[in-house]
């Protein structure tokens, strides 16, 4: 898969359908040279353009700035004549800035190296390399390791960068992005997951236009307003054709993407942790290792990337056993009944589930300290007497004498100043010298980046999970960053506090894993500000947003699943009028949105009209019939209600080919609408499939290519599934 021909001095990385090629201008410069389709000729070095002016250093040194300034560069430096955007910056002990990387050596590893403390690909049953690249900087005594790992069944190459202080005095990183992907090729789009709370990742699109166009996130999360993806798309790209460069982060904080045009019309895309907010001290013998980003080249446009991506991280990333296991049907009291719930609440609730075949209650907030509304007991992780005066253990043992496991909710990254902790160890919470504390949600934050607050946060949130039989937390965090700094750390280490704060939740989260390995985990940030491949290391699911209205849900889960896996987006079906929305759907909708994802309830269904809940049994046999096919399948979009406005339609085919499911949703009635026709994908041109419920029999070839039509309803918001199995 990776290979280094000494004679053209070109390092050539091949995925099953991408190759990725590198070389070494003037035998020192990694420059970028090839991205694209499988190629494997290695006589590509003129591609650096080293015979054009302004020449290269070695052959013209008084051009060396126009060099820097033009040189498609694997890994951007600042202050030494590259003035497009750089990927890293160093500040010496004398204050300077400059850094200057020359290639020393290289390496190939027949491993995937795992990133201490962060979330990282990991080999899986493939075969895996790994390029290395080692640059230097000797005039300030830097090191620096450029990674490329790719998998035998991939077409990933995840990028990683390591910093190394090899001097004598400490350096400091002003910033240290993960990847730089400079090419020589103008009119592209970008496409990109916008969002807010209730409204999380509608897909964007917009062109490439001089200058710096980025997206990211100073909020401490990945957040609900952009997600750390980035696609340059070739103008015209769909879902089945165009080229697609994407790159998505591993990671859950603050972070920057951005694509920039330049003078000679090439585009240069990074993605890395935001520099705003963060600085790094390195001493000498320090190494910093900047988190992981997947990039990912599709010639066959977006659905090629989006399966390339659910793949990727199925495979390659979700560590929980539960990954390709059907999750358990769960309730979760959040909306049927917020703060106002007892032990007989319910247990009432559990009961009514059991009759329908739900297999879990979720606790949602409110079951701690003195919490009646939001204001209140943040990092009091013991139970609320008033409300469960029997305890948590003999209220799981209640909901399990009803047949159901039991999960909880917690907020471990948070602390509310009226809680007994905050009262104990009011520096526990993030802040700024002298400064009063920015409240949100009336809470502070907790930080992390202290490793007594990571250990006295951890060993309340484990005591809980061990007082009692608990198959599942949701992991929630309702408020984003400020007040960034400690009376801990020294002056020149504050920077740090934002990536420290992070490597604080991957370590209570890793030892939660390991820990409780049998334990399902669901992340979530006030809905879905934290929906990114970082979290996926630790949980196989996360919270989509708190917007359950299934027309909302329609861009919303088409936004998530352009990059995540349908396994991993938490979904349930509310009850109407629509909490966030105020909106009526019918209750069929609700469900059939929701069995695109992990699925659950989220109602009091002790209240609900009795024909709703008559359809909660159906509901949950559909799920049981095709979790395995949603989970596991290859997802292909065919319409959408963001683009026509109408309707929306999307399917999961399985991998042999022999089924396939269309979700078909119908949002609005528009008078005088004829049938509607769409083109399946995904299936066997040559096999013959049934539409179940019918006699019906079509070959494959006429599903893709010809179509189908699909009457037209009379009603807003009418969905139906079609199954289709395969008969010959
Ligand atoms: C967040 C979550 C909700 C719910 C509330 C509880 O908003 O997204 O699902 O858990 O917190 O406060």
């Amino acid at each position: 898969m990776i290979h280094y021909d000494e004679k053209n001095q070109i390092f050539q990385i091949h995925t099953k359908n991408t190759s990725y090629v590198i070389g070494l201008a003037d035998g020192a410069y990694p420059g970028h040279i090839y991205y694209g389709r499988k190629m494997e000729d290695a006589r590509c070095g003129f591609l650096m353009r080293t015979e054009e002016a302004p020449f290269t250093p070695a052959v013209c040194k008084r051009e060396k700035a126009s060099f820097a300034d033009t040189f498609s560069t694997e890994y951007s430096t600042w202050g030494v004549g590259d003035f497009r955007e750089s990927c890293l910056d160093v500040r010496t002990a004398e204050g300077q800035r400059g850094c200057e990387l020359r290639y020393q050596s290289h390496r190939i590893l027949d491993e995937k190296p795992q990133l201490p403390g962060l979330p990282s690909l990991f080999a899986g049953k493939s075969k895996a390399q790994t390029l290395e690249l080692l640059c230097t900087d000797e005039v300030i005594g830097l090191e620096v390791v450029l990674r490329y790992s790719v998998f035998e069944d991939s077409d990933a190459i995840i990028r990683s960068v390591s910093v190394k202080n090899k001097s004598e005095k400490p350096l400091a990183l002003e910033r240290v992005l993960s990847a730089c992907l400079d090419m020589d090729q103008n009119g592209f789009e970008m496409i990109s997951l916008h969002g807010a709370w209730a409204r999380e990742r509608g897909i964007v699109r917009r062109p490439v236009a001089y200058g710096k166009q980025s997206i990211g996130s100073v909020r401490g999360e990945s957040s609900h307003q952009e997600n750390p993806f980035l696609a340059l798309v070739t103008p015209g790209t769909n879902q089945e054709m165009g080229e697609v460069y994407a790159m998505n982060f591993v990671y859950s904080g603050n972070f920057l993407a951005q694509a920039e045009l330049s003078q000679f019309d090439r585009v240069r895309m990074v993605m890395g942790i935001h520099p705003q907010g963060f600085a790094w001290h390195l001493a000498p013998g320090e190494c910093f290792d900047a988190p992981e980003v997947v990039c990912m080249y599709s010639a066959e446009g977006l659905g090629k990337m989006t399966r390339e991506f659910h793949d990727l991280y199925r495979n390659h990333l979700i560590r929980s056993r539960y990954t390709h296991q059907k999750r358990p049907v769960l309730i979760n009291n959040w909306e049927a009944t917020y703060f106002n719930f007892n032990e007989e609440k319910l247990v009432a609730i559990a009961k009514e589930a059991a009759k329908c075949g739900i297999e879990m209650l979720v606790m949602d907030d409110g079951w701690f300290g003195k919490r009646n509304s939001d204001n209140s007991s943040l990092g009091d992780w013991t139970v609320d007497k008033a409300k469960l005066p029997n305890g948590l253990h003999s209220l799981v043992e209640k909901v399990k004498d009803c047949g159901l496991k039991f999960g909880i909710w917690m907020e471990p990254e948070m602390i509310s100043p009226d809680s007994e902790l905050y009262r104990a160890h009011p520096d526990w919470a993030l802040h700024l010298n002298e400064r009063e504390g920015t409240q949100g949600r009336e809470q502070f934050v907790l930080d992390l980046s202290r490793k007594e607050v990571v250990d006295g946060i951890y060993e309340q949130i484990s005591a809980v999970i061990r007082s009692a039989d608990i198959s599942y937390v949701k992991w929630d965090m309702n408020r984003q960053l400020t007040d960034v700094g400690n009376a801990v750390l020294a002056p020149e280490r504050q920077g740090e506090i934002y990536h420290r704060y992070m490597l604080g939740v991957y370590e209570m989260q890793e030892r939660l894993c390991h820990d409780f390995p049998d334990l399902l985990l669901e992340n979530c940030s006030g809905g879905g500000a934290r929906f990114d491949a970082g979290m996926l290391y630790y949980s196989p699911q996360i919270w989509c947003s708190d917007d359950m209205d299934p027309v909302e849900r329609l861009s919303i889960q088409e936004g998530t699943a352009l990059v995540y896996p349908l396994s991993t987006m938490g979904a349930h079906v509310c009850d109407c009028p629509n909490h966030t929305t105020g909106r009526t759907t019918p209750f069929q909708t609700r469900g059939e949105v929701a069995l695109s994802g992990t699925f659950g309830y989220e109602l009091d269904i002790t209240k609900i009209a009795e024909e709703e809940r008559a359809q909660i049994p159906g509901q949950i046999a559909a799920y049981h019939k095709y979790n395995e096919l949603v989970r596991e399948g290859d997802y292909y979009r065919i319409a959408s209600f963001r683009e026509n406005g109408v309707y929306d339609c999307w399917m999961s085919t399985s991998k042999d080919k022999k089924e396939a499911l269309v979700t078909f949703v119908q949002v609005f009635a528009k008078p005088n609408q004829k049938s509607f026709h769409i083109r399946l994908q995904g299936l066997d041109p040559n096999a013959e499939y049934r539409l179940e419920g019918t006699e019906n029999v079509y070959s494959g070839s006429l599903l893709m290519y010809a179509g189908i039509l699909i009457p037209r309803e009379m009603g807003d918001f009418k969905s139906r599934l079609l199954h289709f199995n395969r008969v010959c």
